[in-house]
Parts: C-alpha cells; sequence; structure tokens
C-alpha cells in the first residue's frame, strides 16, 4: 500500500469546523492521516480532534512540526495571523494550504509569497470556488476552444451582505472568491476602473469593469447589499462564437449557443460528489494540494496568483474610493 499522506491542520475556529474538518473526514481522503490539530485554544483542538478522527492536539505549531513528521498543513486562521502562521509553517519545510484570505492586507501575502518563492515550497490558497463540480464544469466547456470558441467578455455578481464592519472586509472576506474566480476564467488584468454608491462608512453598492490582458472584458457588480449564501452569485462567460455558459449560485451551469440551451444541476444524494462539501469545492481544492505535494505541481490558486488578486482588490477599492481598511469578523455570521 502507498505511504499515507500526513496532514496537520492549524486552526479549530467556526469556518473550520463547518467546512475543513468534516471535508477531511470523508471517504475522499482515505490516503490521508489525520495526524494533529493545533489551535490556541486546547479545548476546540481536542474537541475537533475528537469528532473528526485526528491523532494529536498541539497549542504551539511549531510544536506539533517538531514532533510530528508532517508531509503538508493548513492553515486556518484568520487573514489577521495567516502570514506569519504560513511563514512558520513554510520555515519549518513544509508546503501550506492557506485558508482565504492569505493577510488582511497586500503585504503579508507578499511576505508568505517571498518566503514560498525562496523556500520552493508549495504554498496553495483555499479559493474553494475554483474547484467546486459547477465551476470546474463550466471551465472544461470553455475550454473547449474548438466548440466554445474565444471568451470576449465576463459578467459577474456576487452580492455582498451588511453585517461585515468596514466595505473592505465585504470584498477581502467574501468577494474576493468572486474576483478569483473571474481571474479562473480571464487571466490576469490590466485595467479596472470601479465606482461605489455609498451610503453609510459601511455599506453601498459597488461596480466595476475589468481589461483583461488578453483582451477579454469583465464587469462585475458587488455592493453589501442582497444577502448571504449561495444565492447570490452568477457567472455568465460570452465567446465569440456566439456561445456562453453561466454558472448560478454555483451550483447550476446553462450552456448555451445561439439557439438552444443545457442546463446542468447537480443531483442531491449524500454520499456521492455531490454532497455540498463536494460540489462546493472544499474536497476538491484539498485533494488538490494533496495531489499537487506529492506531485510536485503547481497548485491553483498558488500564492503568487493570490498576490495578484489582493493588488486588484485593493486597486478595485482605491478606485471606488472605498477605505483599504479591514477590521475583524467572525464566521458565525
Ligand atoms: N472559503 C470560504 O468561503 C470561507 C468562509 C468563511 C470563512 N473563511 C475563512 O476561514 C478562516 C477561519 O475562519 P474562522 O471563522 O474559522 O475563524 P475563527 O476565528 O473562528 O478561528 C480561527 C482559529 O484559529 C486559531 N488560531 C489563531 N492563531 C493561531 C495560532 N498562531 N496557532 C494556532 N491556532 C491559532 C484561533 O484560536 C481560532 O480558534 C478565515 O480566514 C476566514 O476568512 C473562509
Amino acid at each position: 500500500m502507498d505511504k499515507k499522506f500526513k496532514l496537520g491542520i492549524i486552526g479549530a475556529g467556526i469556518f473550520a469546523e463547518a467546512n475543513m474538518y468534516p471535508s477531511l473526514s470523508l471517504h475522499f481522503f482515505d490516503h490521508v492521516d489525520r495526524v494533529a490539530v493545533c489551535d490556541l485554544s486546547a479545548e476546540r483542538a481536542e474537541r475537533l480532534a475528537g469528532k473528526y478522527g485526528w491523532g494529536k492536539t498541539y497549542q504551539d505549531y511549531h510544536k506539533m512540526i517538531e514532533q510530528e513528521d508532517l508531509d503538508g498543513v493548513i492553515v486556518c486562521v484568520g487573514g489577521k495571523y495567516a502570514p506569519d502562521v504560513s511563514i512558520g509553517v513554510l520555515r519549518e519545510g513544509l508546503p501550506v494550504f492557506i485558508e482565504k484570505p492569505s493577510s488582511i492586507y497586500r503585504d503579508g501575502t507578499e511576505r508568505i509569497a517571498k518566503v514560498a518563492e525562496e523556500t520552493g515550497l508549495i504554498a496553495q490558497v483555499g479559493h474553494q470556488k475554483r474547484h467546486g463540480l459547477a465551476y470546474k464544469r463550466a471551465k472544461e466547456i470553455v475550454s473547449d476552444k474548438e466548440n466554445f470558441g474565444n471568451i470576449i467578455q465576463i459578467e459577474s455578481k456576487m452580492h455582498g451582505f451588511t453585517v461585515f464592519p468596514t466595505f473592505y472586509t465585504c470584498m477581502l472576506e467574501w468577494q474576493c472568491h468572486n474576483l478569483d474566480i473571474m481571474r479562473h476564467f480571464g487571466g490576469d488584468i490590466s485595467e479596472i476602473e470601479a465606482k461605489s454608491n455609498r451610503n453609510s462608512e459601511s455599506t453601498g453598492a459597488l461596480v466595476g469593469m475589468l481589461q483583461f490582458e488578453n483582451g477579454i472584458l469583465g464587469s462585475f457588480a458587488w455592493g453589501t447589499y442582497g444577502g448571504p449564501g449561495q444565492f447570490v452569485e452568477r457567472i455568465e462567460i460570452l465567446s465569440d462564437k456566439g456561445r456562453g455558459v453561466i454558472i448560478r449560485n454555483a451550483c447550476e451551469v446553462i450552456s448555451y449557443d445561439e439557439e438552444t440551451g443545457a442546463h446542468w444541476t447537480h443531483d442531491w444524494n449524500p454520499i456521492s460528489q455531490n454532497q455540498s462539501h463536494v460540489f462546493n469545492g472544499y474536497v476538491y481544492e484539498l485533494l488538490h494540494f494533496i495531489d499537487c505535494v506529492q506531485n510536485n505541481k503547481t497548485p491553483y490558486p498558488s500564492i503568487f496568483d493570490e498576490v495578484k488578486t489582493m493588488k486588484y482588490l485593493e486597486t478595485i477599492a482605491v478606485k471606488a474610493g472605498i477605505p483599504v481598511e479591514w477590521a475583524p469578523v467572525g464566521s458565525a455570521l
């Protein structure tokens, strides 16, 4: 039997409990040894380790890495602490999966990228949408250039919600996913325009335009109104062959030509790949991390992709007159 992948995880908070631990406990990870959980709170670490079958617990991740023979580490501690912890893991010689946001400001992400470059170790960022079933299906459709043609335009929206203490926090914690997924389809961005209609310090509407380096035009509508959850998300990708693909709420795909359309949605079956931790992308992003480490592949999105996303996000805020100011927010919204 092949050697199992020895995994450690730092962070036993609310989001990790809702998505990381349950995903990693599924049969998709039979090739993984859930070696150790580390959290500053011993109580949380012990509770989640017990509930999801992890071997040991630690409160100091340096100790965890020193004492366990790990192959990789997941960091899910929040953007404020993610740069120092991720750099600590890389400096200890281990590849790292960093739950988004990799930092609350761009300089933290750049610091991680610098150490990833120096050490040559894998640093993947957790933007699960790239690994979600609907977006993967859409990517397959648009990558078939002979049938689909070349992408000419991307329209995107992802409503926000008013719980965030600053407008930029909403963009960083939430709409960063939308920017990342637009980049997954469009590539690097050369020009950005954005406008906001703010009705308070922390709330308002935001729309913008993107010109991608390859000429594709993008438009997006974000803001802080419209609601949370999956029901706020829609992306349409148009080609120069009159074809298009619409991804609705991260779980439905409509592909069309000028006359007909085909509709794909996931089946509901709790033991198949259609359970929500899989179709939302958490399972596949974590499998992707392990595969990249085991087979020395470049992950997506990498920390180097994330440096660009953070730069674009900051530019969008500046162009729209939104202060680049983050404030703490919990996942229990
Ligand atoms: N991908 C998504 O769609 C999505 C959605 C919600 C939240 N998130 C992200 O998940 C991350 C975690 O969010 P959360 O709600 O679980 O946060 P949280 O504050 O509930 O948990 C963070 C945990 O990290 C621990 N921690 C902090 N520094 C540590 C250190 N140095 N060593 C060990 N443990 C440490 C804390 O004790 C805490 O238990 C955030 O980055 C958040 O943005 C992602």
